[in-house]
């Protein structure tokens, strides 16, 4: 099969960019959401009556940027399963393509197994944290722009409104007085909050990948995005502004706000100026 054509219109946004590459999204759901404490796969999770899971792929759909949507969901969970292929049904004719595959024991691994599966002719790929549920199209658009312009790997920040420090642990002598002492603080006007969807060149990021394949535990617990694996590379990863609203649903906290934001005054798909 080959990759479907690009759907159209690259949203209000769109400015003077090159010719728009084939994307497909990779939808990275296969997390346990233990942070959350639902006792559930946290997409499963209800966020407005509806699970996490649903928010983030109908955001994806309605970008209109893919060609096709991968997601990886918990081995053997038969109800994400059933959705996906509910949703399937739904998509109107000229939708992407939707592909199911089982994530892995690690968020690096369940982009692998999504890669894996991305048709021929894929051209670059958006990989999008399923947690990121209210994703603005705004931030998918500003992405696929950087690749169509020429950016490699793209990535989506905010700034950082906290003062960020480094720590470590108090030797013993001192553990009465406080857990942990302070070795350093960062520029915080140097420092940027990283959100997903990740946009990159698709053979960038399949090299990123073969090149991580080898990495020992410890490395590998320590890879927390793609970009980091592209970074590896010394190919430049570019930043573009991405937003608050787009905030990863982790936390019992984290749920209240993106009700919030659901039920709120500004509506689902506020976008901040
Ligand atoms: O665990 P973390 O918050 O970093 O998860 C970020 C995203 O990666 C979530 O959308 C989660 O579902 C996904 N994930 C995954 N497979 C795993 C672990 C996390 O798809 N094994």
């Amino acid at each position: 099969m080959s990759a479907r054509e690009p759907s159209a219109g690259s949203g209000p946004e769109s400015g003077d960019h090159g010719p728009r590459p084939v994307v497909a999204v990779v939808l990275v759901a296969a997390g346990s959401g233990q942070r959350l404490g639902y006792g559930m796969p946290k997409a499963r999770v209800p966020l407005g009556g509806e699970p996490i899971l649903m928010h983030a792929l109908r955001g994806i759909v309605t970008s209109g940027v893919a060609q096709q949507v991968c997601i990886a969901l918990p081995p053997g969970d038969g109800t994400l399963r059933k959705m996906c292929d509910d949703f399937k049904g739904e998509l109107a004719d000229g939708g992407p393509l939707l592909t199911i595959v089982d994530g892995g024991a690690t968020r690096t691994e369940s982009v692998r197994s999504a890669l894996a599966a991305l048709e021929e002719g894929t051209q670059a790929v958006l990989v999008h944290d399923a947690a990121r549920a209210l994703t603005p199209e705004s931030v998918f658009h500003r992405v696929v722009d950087s690749l169509a312009a020429g950016a490699l790997a793209v990535i989506p920040v905010i700034p950082v409104v906290d003062t960020v420090k480094t720590v470590e642990a108090t030797s013993d002598e001192d553990a009465r007085i406080a857990p942990e002492v302070v070795v350093g603080t960062a520029p915080r006007e140097k420092l940027r909050a990283v959100q997903t969807p990740q946009g990159f060149d698709l053979g960038t990021l399949m090299k990123a990948h073969r090149e991580a394949a080898g990495f020992d535990e410890a490395q590998a617990a320590a890879i927390t995005d793609d970009a980091m694996l592209v970074e590896r590379l010394g190919v430049p990863v570019h930043a573009v502004r991405g937003a608050s609203q787009s905030l990863k649903i982790t936390t019992p906290l984290d749920l209240i706000i993106a009700e919030g934001l659901l039920e709120g005054p500004l509506g689902a798909r506020w976008v901040e100026g």
